[in-house]
């Protein structure tokens, strides 16, 4: 009798584990099949890959417009389940050469940057095509001869935000008739923006011989340089000029913003004695904008990082992306004011 009760018990043991067994197999299978996708918002067209590694190499930190941009690529891709790889190359080509020689190494899906400067990118790209790893442009272009060295830009369209900085200007003192001076407050040199700014700009006020390019300032981007150029230029006394209309057309928001409070501290009242035109649309024009101190603000759009997970997602996948993705972009005056978007910085 003991025995036979002894093999119920063992019986019993047995059919419950096997159970247990079976159960705990059925609830990982379960599990897997949910985290398969990598990450919750992932819609169909986003499952591609479970895992997709980025590297992404940031130009450095010079102005609002580049902490938006490094903001948005990193909040994309936390949002997205991708794993970024994220180096600040602190204005360094060099810098940014070993960063995607390090992402080479890591065997990332997919390479991304924002290149400092036109042109020095052959070799590594070549090294990165030589692995196979796609490397997408954002925001900023390259110069070079060779085919295929990468697969996307993704960004501006710079010499077209020049232009429509041009066109506001043409068409703002269309009736005036005398001479409209103008102070060109440049951007890094050798870097895509700068170029296309410049030569949107140029192109356009080429058409009316009222319209002159008297000075040429170099800032680099950064508020501080635009301040110091700023105040280079007005301890000369010849600026603003006495007749005439002076402007002042700066590549970006924070070297507009530094020059403006220069002029402030020489006495000069900026969107009044002096126009003045500026490119980003940051938070601090927009607030300048309003307080009559701007007068035409060209957006340039740093929010791209949603749109740089998609192309990382289809490259890890293997599929095609479009060679070219310009943003959508406007331009803001004092007839916007009741519009005007509201932006974190
Ligand atoms: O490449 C985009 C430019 O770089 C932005 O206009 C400027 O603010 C930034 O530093």
């Amino acid at each position: 009798m003991q025995i036979l009760g002894g093999m119920r018990v063992k019986k019993f043991l047995t059919a419950s584990l096997s159970l247990f067994a079976l159960l705990t197999f059925v609830l990982c299978i379960t599990a897997w099949c949910f985290t398969y996708r990598g990450d919750e918002e992932a819609g169909p067209e986003n499952a591609y890959e479970s895992r997709v590694v980025l590297g992404f190499a940031q130009l450095g930190a010079e102005s609002e417009w580049r902490s938006s941009s490094s903001l948005s690529v990193r909040e994309a891709a936390r949002k997205r389940g991708i794993e970024l790889m994220f180096v600040n190359a602190r204005q360094k080509q060099e810098n940014q050469i070993k960063a995607i020689r390090s992402f080479i190494a890591h065997r990332v899906d997919v390479i991304a940057f924002s290149p400092v400067v036109e042109t020095g990118w052959d070799n590594v790209l070549q090294e990165a095509k030589a692995e196979g790893i796609p490397v997408v442009l954002v925001d900023r272009s390259i110069r070079t001869e060779q085919e295929g060295l990468y697969v996307a830009f993704l960004g501006s369209d710079f010499v077209e935000e020049g232009r429509r900085a041009g066109r506001w200007l043409l068409d703002r003192y269309a009736d005036f008739t005398g001479r409209v001076r103008i102070v060109e407050l440049r951007g890094t040199e050798g870097a895509s923006p700068t170029r296309g700014r410049d030569e949107g700009f140029r192109e356009v006020i080429a058409r009316d011989g009222r319209f002159e390019i008297v000075r040429l300032l170099r800032g680099d981007f950064m508020r501080s340089r635009g301040r110091e150029e700023m105040e280079r230029l007005l301890s000369d006394g010849r600026f603003p000029s006495v007749d005439g209309v002076d402007v002042l057309f700066a590549h970006n928001d924070d070297m507009a913003m530094g020059a403006v409070e220069a002029m402030e501290e020489h006495g000069i009242r900026p969107g009044r004695d002096v126009v003045v035109i500026s490119v980003d649309a940051q938070k601090s024009a927009l607030d300048a904008l309003r307080r009559g101190k701007v007068n035409c603000v060209v957006e340039c759009n740093p929010y791209i990082g949603d749109q740089l997970m998609d192309l990382a997602r289809r490259l890890a996948a293997g599929l095609d992306v479009p060679a070219l993705t310009y943003s959508d972009e406007t331009v803001y005056t004092a007839d916007d004011l009741e519009n005007l978007p509201s932006r974190p910085w």
